[in-house]
């Protein structure tokens, strides 16, 4: 099975180290236009390869055309969030680039399965499949894995025994938009919900959306350790045909009410990428929540389609 992944920046030469690591996949190739970039970053994963006798061959590259018949491309190039930036404002630089790396996709690897990982995520998951043509299935944004473990970590945090098993579950946009969902988080068979006060709950929920801004604001750039854990979850789900249930933005067509807009929820992630989409049962407040975030997506989309227009 081969691995592309591109952008041979932070998030992206993270994800290579761990697929190193845990030695998820034996065919991996980083591609960065940035040539000297990719080679520096390629040596020393090759030298830490060698140092942890792991079975993983990664191959460096700054042309497309080495992607060929990748399985799956990783789409991490784009600029990164710095202080006082939403994700938003990354769109006009960010659609230019997509823009370029989705059409070598198209030309050198048109049977891989897409993930999604440059930012505004959802605008750039809808991108990628608006202009690659490919099924909805084969297009999966990694927000959610993300999202759902900041919040885990916020709620581990406030409790004592810090071995109880917590899973986390965040809907949504991957922005201002995201919806923690306290009634569909556990700690054991324990809803967070029902677990904590109103407040505890309050602060859990401030905490998983503002868990990303955190990182910025100390580091001026965005996280990368844990999104490159979550982008490996995905690929590890996709390569093993684990069938395991992970929130992803997904192109809804329906689902939740919602259509034409690519947002975070559950799926069942296998070999084909997006094997089932999973409708969780929302209460009032929930559904209206998710159906905002929908909406604003939307906006969102009337912009990006209107730069891809223009650019094209
Ligand atoms: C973050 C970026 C990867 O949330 O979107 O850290």
């Amino acid at each position: 099975m081969k691995v592309s992944i591109i952008g041979a920046g932070n998030v992206g030469a993270s994800v290579c180290y761990l697929l190193i690591a845990k030695e998820i996949s034996k065919n991996v190739i980083l591609v960065d236009i940035n040539r000297s970039i990719a080679q520096g970053k390629a040596i020393d994963l090759q030298q830490a390869s060698v140092a942890l006798v792991s079975s993983t061959r990664i191959q460096t590259s700054s042309d497309y055309k080495d992607i060929e018949n990748s399985d799956i491309v990783v789409i991490t190039a784009g600029i990164p969030r710095r202080e006082n930036m939403s994700r938003e404002d990354l769109l006009g630089t960010n659609i230019k680039i997509i823009n370029e790396i989705v059409s070598n996709i198209k030309k050198f690897a048109p049977n891989a399965i897409i993930i999604t990982v440059s930012n505004p995520l959802d605008i750039m998951n809808y991108a990628v499949l608006k202009l690659s043509g490919f099924e909805r299935n084969k297009v999966i944004g990694m927000g959610g894995i993300l999202d759902s473990a900041r919040m885990a970590h916020a709620i581990l945090k406030r409790l004592d025994d810090k071995s109880e098993f917590v899973n986390a579950c965040v809907i949504g946009a991957h922005g201002e938009q995201m919806l923690p969902l306290l009634s569909h988080s556990f700690v054991g068979k324990k809803s967070v919900s029902e677990l904590f006060d109103k407040r505890t709950c309050e602060d859990i929920v401030n905490d998983t959306k503002s868990g990303g801004a955190r990182i910025v604001k100390f580091l001026q750039t965005s996280a990368y350790y844990a999104p490159a854990a979550a982008i490996c979850i995905l690929i590890e789900a996709i390569l093993k045909n684990k069938k395991e249930m992970l929130t992803c933005s997904v192109y809804l067509e329906g689902e939740y009410g919602i259509d034409g807009v690519s947002i975070g929820v559950p799926a069942i992630i296998g070999k084909d990428g997006i094997e089932e989409i999973i409708e969780l049962s929302l209460d009032e407040n929930e559904l209206k929540m998710l159906h905002t975030a929908a909406t604003e997506l939307k906006e969102q989309i009337k912009i990006a389609d209107k730069l891809l227009k223009e650019n094209v």
